[in-house]
């Protein structure tokens, strides 16, 4: 469809706005490695490099001579994903062909020239909430132009890309989880011609790769979504400057109907998590090996590493040493084979390796708490050891060698409790009167619980909920929503109003910032340092536009591939989330901000996500689906988190008291805010309804403030309740001070000017 003289001159005001709004960036946001300064800029390319796995190659990458790019993936690159995840108002992007053009890359001309002309005439459809596409239309290339490329070389690089996005799922269908018709006859045609095939996958989580049996591919390299650097990470990978290093954070099936949760997609209403804790390779590795097309942890290198490990108990030894012809990294990883019904493998821990040069190694220790080796005994609502452990220490779960075997005596290494509402705790906060503001506390003149006993009800209330509305003028432009100081008395004592920004692809607002890498490309760097980096670097910039909490790392798991939201998480695996997860929050932490990680939890699934019920074991849940979140608490102690929107064993996240205090609070010590995510179902339990049903589960702030109950944008509840003698003044104040706690770092100790 030809463009509109309309389209074309929007196209170029658009690109122009990206060349001012990267200059502007630049200088906003230059100065030290934020985003938009050169340094920066290098970060994030690197990570899009860090990230990318390469499955299969027969010597042809790094490529040495003149290639033919094929698919339109080339120009209209998939940056990252839709949705509050991904739609960051990049100041530039780069996309795979540009990345190329700049290295200088030995290009068939009349290949470029097609997609270049291609994709000026035929854009690709921007999509809008929930209705994006997942895969752009293929061009057939005409024969005249595959003839003359194929004179010039033997080899041709292919580029297939996927959307992903927020409120959609992936489809089992053609250009959605499978090739599209266009895509296969590319591949068709470009097979005939060339004698050596790279494929790049330029995707937000996993798709089907049984095609790759149908054709003969030289190199498979899995670029994922790589951020507005994307284009020069790729350039760096097939030209060599970067020897790849990503590993597989999901096991790769040969065919869907092979997953274990391929049957359990789940109804509207209901999703059945019955393959337990049998998730991904954890049910591949003990049930079906010979269903797998990749295994987790997998991931090929330009050069070549020997491994040896020892178990010295409580640690591993380890010795990589690089017996290639090129510097590069590796990742080892430490599985466990724990007795009685449990997987045949579990990861307990990685490392990724310094870069090691040719005939270079890297000696170290991994330490191995007894903790990891633990299963959650159901029964006993405790994680316990007892029996006999093998433990393997490799490059991925499959070739992982078996280092030790040893026997544990029975023993409970963790004692918890039932999953289940636990008891009122006795609070008494009695009123006071005073007019200390927040930063009487900043300074220790007053505790925070006498600061809280100070506030009326319209103020305890208040901080009960946001400011109301999506992008409220209290904070920064575009946030995705304002709590804390949001009302005019409220920040008269002090309390700041303060913004919330999505996301874990970069700061989500009306300016441009930084989009980076996806979750899930950066999970399979199993780089710990670069997360931590990369998220200081989100951090600088929240700091200079506004933002001081930002609403990631998303850290559900990978348990359908059609989820559209993988690309905001990380894994299939709960240690490599709750670990690269922790390091995102220590990278936001660093730069003054505030994480918040979601969504808690279970929310696995896109379809109907506002209402259906995740329903499992709470083996599964400790194990899997709370593990990750628990590493994440435990080791970065993050001062806000948000609930998802799904039920979890019929009731809903943001009335959760057994997760939130039960678990969350009392068994992890966490202390900070927690934030329902946007909006919330109607619900009672006892007397209390909604809000105050809310609150006595330890949800403290309904986001972004307006509710699904009230009509437009209004909240309250709370003072009925308290009325009716249902919600207690005490418990209101210990809401306020767990809210005022992790707003607390945020008091600059000048008092707020009323707006
Ligand atoms: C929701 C999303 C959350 C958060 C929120 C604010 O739709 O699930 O992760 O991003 O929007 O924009």
């Amino acid at each position: 469809m030809p463009r509109t003289v309309r389209q074309r001159i929007v196209g170029a005001l658009a690109k122009m706005y990206f060349k001012v709004a990267g200059r502007r960036l630049r200088q906003e946001l230059g100065g030290g490695d934020a985003g938009g300064s050169p340094q920066g800029e290098a970060l994030l390319r690197r990570a899009a490099a860090e990230g990318a796995v390469l499955l299969e190659n027969d010597k042809t990458l790094p490529l040495t001579r003149k290639f033919a790019l094929f698919g339109r993936t080339q120009k209209d690159t998939f940056y990252s994903g839709y949705g509050s995840g991904g739609d960051v108002l990049s100041p530039y992007h780069v996309c795979i062909l540009d990345g190329l053009i700049a290295a200088n890359a030995p290009l068939s001309e009349c290949v470029r020239a097609f997609y270049e002309d291609f994709s000026a005439r035929e854009p690709a459809r921007k999509g809008g909430w929930g209705d994006w596409d997942f895969s752009n239309p293929e061009p057939a290339v005409p024969e005249e132009i595959l003839n003359r490329a194929a004179e010039e070389t033997d080899t041709a690089v292919v580029v297939i890309g996927r959307a992903s996005g927020e409120d959609r799922d992936l489809e089992l269908e053609e250009g959605s989880y499978f090739l599209s018709r266009g895509e296969r006859a590319l591949l068709c045609a470009v097979e005939k011609k060339f004698q050596r095939v790279v494929l790049l996958l330029n995707i937000g989580g996993l798709i089907d790769l049984s095609f790759l049996d149908e054709f003969h591919f030289s190199a498979v390299l899995v670029l994922w979504q790589g951020g507005m650097e994307a284009g020069g990470a790729a350039a760096d990978l097939l030209l060599g400057k970067v020897c790849p290093s990503g590993k597989l954070a999901d096991a790769v099936p040969m065919s869907y109907s092979d997953l274990p949760t391929a049957a359990y997609y789940g109804s509207p209403a209901r999703v059945e998590y019955k393959e337990d804790i049998y998730l991904g390779y954890r049910h591949f590795e003990t049930f079906a090996q010979d269903r797998v097309r990749y295994p987790f942890g997998f991931g090929l290198s330009y050069t070549a590493f020997l491994v040896t490990a020892r178990y010295l108990g409580g640690a591993v030894e380890y010795c990589v040493r690089n017996v290639g012809t090129t510097s590069g990294r590796e990742v080892v990883q430490v599985y466990v084979q724990k007795p009685g019904d449990s997987p045949a493998r579990e990861l307990i821990a990685f490392h990724k390796t310094a870069p090691i040069p040719p005939g270079g190694e890297e000696r170290g220790r991994i330490p191995l708490e007894k903790r990891l080796f633990a299963s959650y005994d159901a029964a006993l609502h405790a994680f316990a050891v007892g029996g006999d452990y093998a433990l393997y220490v490799g490059t991925d779960v499959r070739s992982a060698d078996m280092v030790s075997t040893f026997s544990l005596k029975r023993e409970i290494v963790e004692q918890l409790s039932p999953i289940a509402p636990p008891p009122l705790e006795e609070i008494s906060i009695p009123a006071r009167t005073g007019s200390h503001t927040l930063s009487d506390v900043k300074r220790g003149e007053i505790g925070l619980e006498e600061f809280c006993a100070e506030l009326g009800l319209d103020d305890l209330e208040a901080l009960a909920y946001g400011a109301l509305k999506m992008d409220s003028p209290l904070g920064a432009p575009g946030n995705a929503g304002v709590m804390g100081g949001v009302t005019p008395s409220l920040r008269a004592r002090g309390v700041p109003a303060v913004t919330m920004t999505d996301g874990p692809s970069g700061i989500r607002m009306r300016a441009p910032c930084s989009l980076i890498p996806s979750a899930t490309l950066l999970a399979c760097s199993f780089d710990e340092e670069l997360l931590t980096s990369v998220y200081a670097l989100v951090g600088r910039e929240m700091a200079k536009r506004g933002s001081h909490v930002l609403l990631a790392p998303g850290m559900n798991l990978h348990r359908t591939p059609l989820c559209g939201r993988n690309f905001e998480y990380f894994s299939e695996d709960p240690l490599l989330t709750g670990k690269l997860a922790a390091a995102a929050v220590r990278g936001i932490h660093s730069s003054g901000a505030a994480a918040c990680p979601k969504h808690f939890c279970c929310n696995n699934r896109e379809f109907n996500r506002s209402r259906s019920d995740s329903v499992l074991s709470e083996r599964a849940l400790r194990e899997l689906y709370l593990a990750g979140f628990e590493i994440c608490v435990k080791e970065s102690r993050p001062r806000f988190l948000m609930t998802s929107y799904n039920k979890i064993n019929g009731v809903y996240a943001h009335y959760h008291e057994a997760l939130v205090r039960g678990v969350l609070r009392r068994e992890w010590g966490f202390e900070g805010c927690v934030v329902t995510d946007w909006w919330m179902r109607r619900g009672k339990r006892g007397g209390l309804k909604n809000n105050a049903y809310r609150v006595r589960a330890g949800v403290n702030v309904l986001m972004p403030g307006g509710t699904y109950i009230g009509k437009g944008y209004q909240y309250g509840g709370l003072k009925g309740a308290l009325r009716r003698g249902r919600l207690t003044q005490d418990e209101l104040r210990k809401n306020a001070c767990e809210v005022l706690r992790a707003i607390l770092p945020f008091v600059t100790g000048e008092e707020d000017v009323v707006r």
